[in-house]
């Protein structure tokens, strides 16, 4: 263990217990970074009133057990403890996390199958950008989990059935195939559904049509289960092509659509109404789960049949979470999707402990992704409030990306690779970094600024660093130390970079990407404020301090680039 917070936690904690008798030991220490030292332990104020005895006495007694401690421990105020780590403890565990492979990353013991639901889009629309943030922050905590040894199962819980694919065959069938696929792939599904629906609502003649197709989709008819997979491949190349760009892990074996429940619907019913989980109120199918009442104090419904028959969107989530326990074997499920669906999840959550579907060994959890606004603080549109089309966004970004950079004067390759990674960077990262459950103002300029807690800023501290070694004809495997620290720049930058491990722990635990955003921003700033007051290849500077600092710098680059790879954010070779 290398994070300094754990391990002051854990020494202090041996404190208390030495102090004050193990009724003691396992007392949060409190330890938070200081102004005035590296940490602050706010214990003894917490505990002085449980042991009837001054503050201060108290804090006293921790630093006379804290004696070995390898660095300062000091009495404050009205009973803080400040405390400082000696140099060469950051040092050594600088120069351990170096040699380290992992960099001081776990490994989850025991690995736990974590199945992460996310991006989702709905095939019956065009993908849009409501659909982008659950797809980069899915993506970054499949990457994380997967980095500390969990087994992780992608689901892409595609909307891909239901009513409204009786109208879109019709309307395939009327434009013709080829035509239609063509159109889908170019990810015009907005206006094909569009096209649709003004002929549903205007047209009796299609809208019958359109009523029998659902009633032989539903039936299995092969001719129309084959226009319906005409309709999905089409679609999910389109897809495919937006997580191509966009560099997200997702692949078809993935997907995991709602049609793929569909023939478990019914059975899902009869099992909750025979176990009596589910009622009949007023016709429909229904499970009440405790503790949920709607305005008017009545107990609110989870409908699972509809008084026609017809199943809906919790009935498939309800054949989902059964699925994902009994057969993927879960641990612990992850519901990476808009807040806007909090109830429904914790409904349907609700209604699967009822029906011992979801055991208490099994953890479900809303990772709940906060809407996505416009520069207007509204929902985020096209100038005539369409939504916009994701890929175009994309495109955009990656052009911005370019012209941001064209005066540096790069070779075209060079200048695409960057443009490519700094866009997509940009874009993902801005997602990342602020908590996903707040909603968030999509601003190219504030994005792609290279200042500030952006991906540019991140991608270009990297190259930074990467500049160093390719100077010097260095290679940074070869950059092992030993690791000696003198300039209080080269201390915190070393400091700084023992964090690591925990972070990602935390962003794990949490499914809190941002934490990790943050740290990266912290160890870029700490970079910066090394990289100008210590140089490292100048001629002066003697050989020991030469090896130290590239150490450091070694240390740094790996880092940024691991930090950033669980992001899912390119780092290019150069900047
Ligand atoms: N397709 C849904 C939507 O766009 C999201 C599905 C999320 N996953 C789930 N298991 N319900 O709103």
């Amino acid at each position: 263990m290398t994070d300094p917070q754990l391990v002051l936690t854990e020494r202090v904690q041996a404190a208390l217990g030495a102090a004050f008798g193990a009724d003691f030991a396992d007392a949060d220490p409190l330890i938070r970074p200081s102004q005035f030292a590296d940490f602050q332990a706010n214990v003894a104020l917490s505990l002085a009133k449980r042991l009837r005895r001054a503050p201060r006495e108290v804090a006293q007694a921790i630093a006379d057990e804290l004696r070995d401690f390898p660095g300062t421990v000091e009495v404050s105020g009205p009973g803080f403890l400040n405390i400082t780590l000696a140099d060469g403890w950051i040092a050594e565990r600088a120069a351990e996390t170096l040699a380290d492979p992992r960099l001081g990353v776990g490994v989850a013991a025991p690995a736990q199958t974590i199945v992460i639901d996310y991006s989702a889009p709905n095939a019956a629309k065009e993908m849009h950008v409501g659909h982008l943030r659950t797809t980069i922050v899915g993506d970054a905590l499949a990457r994380v989990h997967e980095h500390l040894g969990n087994q992780v199962v992608r689901q892409n819980h595609l909307g891909d059935w239901g009513t409204p694919f009786g109208m879109l065959i019709e309307h395939l069938l009327d434009v013709g195939e080829e035509q239609a696929v063509a159109q889908l792939e170019a990810g015009e599904g907005t206006p094909f559904y569009q096209a649709a629906r003004a002929k549903f609502d205007g047209d009796d003649d299609f809208k019958r049509r359109a009523r029998e197709r659902v009633t032989t989709l539903q039936s299995g008819d092969p001719e129309t289960l084959r226009l319906w997979h005409v309709f999905m491949d089409a679609t999910i190349r389109y897809f495919n092509k937006v997580y191509a760009m966009l560099g997200v892990t997702l692949t078809d074996d993935d997907i995991a659509g709602e049609s793929m429940y569909n023939p478990m619907l019914a059975t899902v019913c009869d099992d909750l109404e025979a176990a009596g989980v589910a009622v009949v109120s007023e016709g429909a199918l229904c499970v009440f789960p405790p503790g949920f009442t709607g305005s008017d104090d009545k107990p609110l419904p989870l409908i699972i049949r509809k008084s026609d028959g017809g199943y809906g969107y919790a009935t498939t989530d309800l054949a989902a979470i059964r699925y994902r326990v009994h057969d993927l074997k879960a641990d612990r499920i992850l519901y990476v999707v808009g807040a806007d669906q909090a109830l429904h999840f914790q409904m349907v959550f609700a209604a699967a402990r009822l029906a011992g579907w979801l055991p208490e060994t099994v953890s479900a959890e809303h990772v709940q992704i906060g809407m996505m606004l416009g520069a207007d603080g509204r929902r985020f549109k096209t100038r005539s409030g369409e939504s916009v089309k994701l890929m175009d966004l994309l495109d955009e970004a990656v052009e911005r990306a370019s012209a941001a950079i064209a005066a540096r004067g790069y070779d075209e390759e060079t200048q695409a690779e960057i443009s490519q990674a700094v866009g997509m960077g940009a874009v993902k990262y801005a997602d990342l970094s602020v908590s996903h459950d707040s909603e968030y103002i999509f601003d190219f300029d504030r994005m792609l600024a290279f200042t500030g807690n952006t991906a540019p800023y991140l991608q270009y501290a990297a190259a930074r660093v990467r500049s160093i070694f390719r100077k010097g004809g260095i290679d940074p495997e070869t950059a092992t130390g030993p690791i000696v620290l003198g300039e209080p720049a080269e201390r915190a930058l070393a400091l700084q970079l023992l964090g690591f491990g925990a972070v990602v722990q935390q962003v794990a635990d949490a499914s809190e990407p941002h934490r990790l955003c943050g740290f990266l921003f912290d160890t870029a700033t700490a970079f910066t404020g090394f990289y100008e007051k210590c140089p490292v290849l100048r001629d002066d500077v003697p050989a020991e301090t030469r090896a130290s600092r590239l150490a450091l710098c070694a240390l740094t680059l790996k880092v940024l680039e691991t930090g950033l790879g669980l992001l899912g954010v390119q780092v290019p070779s150069r900047m």
